[in-house]
């Protein structure tokens, strides 16, 4: 929704205009798959597609948090410790989470307030819109109580949030994408720094998402198993993380390693060196080495992290096989969501047409086809 239609609805819900208004991406994770925890590189997109916050602060105490996608408000005193929240009301553990993390960081939470939170990303897509959520609530909240710190501690609140509130282990990729996002850019973390920096989008080269709609019920769970079998194989190698081995260094060592965590640790360490082969790659204008590093990518996510499913192998099979089509692979955590393709204009509406419905034809159920730009980062808008 557009900025004036949420103030409009703001002012329907609670009566007087917002104080401001964020907006913060989703994101398409290009390459470096279950790489950021690990310490290792990765590169993502903002997309134009996330998550719009509107607040203004209130003097009686009380927080009232209404999401356009459940219509429905949940009031929480300011006093006390933030409660976590089950059922209807636990996406409001987001901005919840935000506020439990900003005295980590030496910053103030706002007291009362109201909260108005729309979202135009797919969920369950691997997009992020988490991320999105949580970013937009952090400059909103930060806004409020006119407080302005780097963009790299606003980055690490979402994630803090994401860690220990929400309660999932992961990297700081979907947050650092999301905050440090630029129009035509796509962003590169070192996430042992972490360090920032951004590099062009190839000219000619265009996004499309494929999200399947199917979820592995037990996702969170995966994840968290994934990221437990990349520390167990860190320890056995002797090294903090599995940034610190190189893929040589790795392939000498597989005797000291339970074969399922080598094999993790294999996807690691030669995604991050598919990571920096592929910025290479983009600086030389080389879209054929840079498709071949994606579909590489999602192939050892397919045979050696094992976070890839049926249906994403059936679409990366299927892209990688259609004309003007670079490459493509499974984006974000795995287990489900969405598969990412990087086309030339060679590749359009009637060529994304024909995929999904091959995928229809096989699987009953067809896949949203979105065509992604990529946009700018958080922002107050
Ligand atoms: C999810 C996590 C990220 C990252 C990816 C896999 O999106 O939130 O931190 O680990 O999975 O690369």
């Amino acid at each position: 929704m557009s900025k004036a239609s949420l103030v409009a609805r703001f002012e329907q819900i609670f009566g007087r205009p917002p104080a401001l208004v964020t907006r913060a991406p989703g994101r398409i994770e290009f390459i470096g798959n279950h790489t950021d925890y690990n310490g290792g590189t990765v590169l993502g997109a903002s997309i134009d597609r996330g998550v719009a916050v509107a607040v203004a602060p209130r003097a009686d105490g009380a927080r009232n948090f209404h999401s356009t996608y459940t219509g429905k408000t949940v009031t929480l005193p300011a006093a006390g410790e933030p409660a976590k929240q089950t059922g209807e009301a636990s996406w409001a553990n987001y901005p919840l989470g935000v506020l439990a993390a900003l005295p980590h960081f030496g910053l103030r939470a706002p007291e009362g307030f109201d909260y108005l939170a729309d979202s135009d990303l797919p969920t369950g897509a691997g997009l992020s819109s988490s991320a999105a959520i949580e970013l937009a609530s952090a400059l909103a909240f930060l806004g409020l109580t006119g407080q302005a710190p780097d963009r790299e501690t606003v980055v690490k609140v979402g994630k803090h949030a994401e860690n220990h509130f929400v309660g999932v282990p992961c990297g700081i990729l979907d947050q650092g994408v999301s905050g440090f996002g630029e129009a035509g850019r796509l962003v590169f973390i070192d996430c042992a720094g972490p360090r920032f920096a951004t590099v062009p989008m190839p000219a000619g080269a265009s996004f499309w998402i494929f999200n399947t709609h199917t979820k592995h019920a037990l996702v969170d769970g995966l994840y968290a198993a994934r990221h437990r079998e990349c520390m167990a194989a860190a320890a056995a190698l002797g090294v903090g993380l599995l940034v610190e081995v190189s893929p040589e260094a790795l392939r000498a060592a597989e005797a000291k390693v339970e074969p399922t965590a080598f094999k993790r640790a294999r996807h690691v360490v030669e995604e991050i060196a598919r990571v920096d082969a592929c910025v290479k790659a983009l600086e030389a204008g080389d879209l054929g080495a840079v498709g071949a590093l994606l579909t590489a990518s999602h192939r050892s996510s397919q045979h050696l992290f094992q976070n890839s499913t049926p249906e994403l192998d059936f679409l990366v099979d299927t892209l990688a096989a259609a004309p003007g089509v670079f490459g493509a692979r499974l984006t974000g955590g795995g287990f489900g969501g969405a598969v990412m393709a990087l086309a030339g204009p060679g590749f359009g509406a009637a060529g994304a047409e024909a995929v999904a419905a091959a995928y229809a034809a096989k699987f009953g159920a067809r896949p949203d086809v979105l065509p992604m730009g990529v946009g700018p980062g958080a922002s107050v808008l």
